[in-house]
């Protein structure tokens, strides 16, 4: 008999990203046979009662996780948060109204952009000046924003707000690189939504929960595929839903379920960032991007100050075993993606791994 090795592969992506292995293994046994029918999860109907179980069971997953208030509904659609930016504002925003946006980077511009397109977005906060290193202040908001908008994490930037801003209005975020990483109150919020392919599920899906009491007060005419009370209405069901993105949530939703939930998977996150954040801070080859203050438990953003170390760094950790650590264009250096499934050991390698170039220089 064969035995292959497998060298263990430590997955930073900063998304598409790293999914449980259990998940990956329910999710492609269901692939062959879903639930002992014979059948694939991908060639069944939507309408079955076996994905309509499984869409029933996503949505009630995330209530429970997130503790949302019983006025609370949750769809899984597509579009990614990309059509969520345009989708928040059509619904939230009334028709020549106004709304107030922070500017935290790329996503957070992306938001403010199609807001335009359904009133005013006013950015009452930017830290464009400083190349997004930190969550700015923010500035009185002008009279008559019908809600705040705000990205929780900027996963190219490495920064993420500590709490939601305090404000009277009601909010709405972007929670595509933080869902399901710590806990919050969604009291005073009239929509969160999320791109499933960070700590949720593969890309392909994006998850809204709203206040529905808060929907139907724009005055607009909204297009079938942008209301989410036309969704609302047929239990996240108008269309075809994007059947495998969905089922791999609900298995991951399981998995943070069965871990402990959201406050277990925060204790997890926390852990991982302070060992990457020590290093860095102790490390003096290194230096992060974001300010101490903003620093992000999912996406820590660094660099080598000086630049000459990079090709024995880079050889580092690719013989580590590392994947995904290259930053983003706009920022450059490294970024060290720590999604929920990422386990601790994995940034002990990357540590151990920035030490030993440490030692070799
Ligand atoms: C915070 C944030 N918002 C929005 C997006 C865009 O998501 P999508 O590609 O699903 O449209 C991303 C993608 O990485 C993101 O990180």
């Amino acid at each position: 008999m064969h035995q292959i090795c497998v060298m263990e592969i430590h997955n930073f992506s900063a998304g598409p990203c790293i999914l449980p292995p259990e998940v990956m293994e329910e999710a492609s046994q269901a692939i062959l046979d879903f639930k002992g029918m014979g059948l694939s999860l991908i060639e069944i109907s939507h309408r079955s009662k076996e994905f309509v179980a499984v869409m029933e069971e996503s949505r009630s997953l995330v209530k429970s996780l997130l503790g949302l208030p019983e006025r609370f509904d949750v769809l899984f659609l597509q579009g990614g948060a990309s059509l969520g930016f345009l989708t928040a504002a059509y619904n939230f925003l009334p028709d020549g109204g106004a709304a107030s946006y922070v500017d935290t980077g790329t996503w957070a511009n992306k938001a403010v952009k199609e807001a335009h397109h359904a009133g005013t977005a006013h950015v009452i906060g930017s830290s464009k000046a400083t190349n997004y290193d930190r969550i700015p202040a923010l500035e009185a908001m002008p009279s008559g924003s019908s809600y705040l908008h705000y990205t929780s994490n900027n996963t190219i930037f490495g920064t993420q707000f500590s709490a939601a801003p305090e404000t009277n209005v009601p909010l709405i975020s972007d929670m595509s690189s933080d869902i399901f990483s710590r806990s919050f109150s969604a009291e005073q919020f009239h929509l969160i939504y999320a791109g499933a392919q960070k700590n949720m599920g593969p890309a392909g899906t994006v998850m809204y929960a709203f206040d529905r009491d808060a929907l139907g007060k724009t005055g607009r005419s909204i297009p079938s595929y942008l209301d989410l009370s036309v969704h609302a209405a047929k239990d996240s069901m108008f269309n075809t839903p994007p059947v495998f993105p969905v089922y791999v949530s609900m298995l991951t939703m399981r998995w943070m379920q069965s871990m402990g939930g959201v406050a277990a998977m925060e204790d997890r996150n926390q852990r991982k960032a302070n060992l990457i954040y020590q290093e860095i801070d102790r490390n003096g080859l290194f230096e992060g991007h974001a300010t101490k203050e903003s620093r992000s438990t999912m996406n820590a953003t660094f660099r080598l100050k000086d630049a000459e170390h990079a090709a024995s760094f880079d050889a580092l950790w690719q013989d580590a075993g590392i994947n995904g650590l290259k930053g983003h264009r706009s920022v450059g250096g490294y970024r060290a993606s720590m999604y929920n499934a990422l386990p601790e050991s994995s940034v002990q390698v990357l540590v151990d791994v920035m030490q030993e170039l440490e030692r070799a220089h």
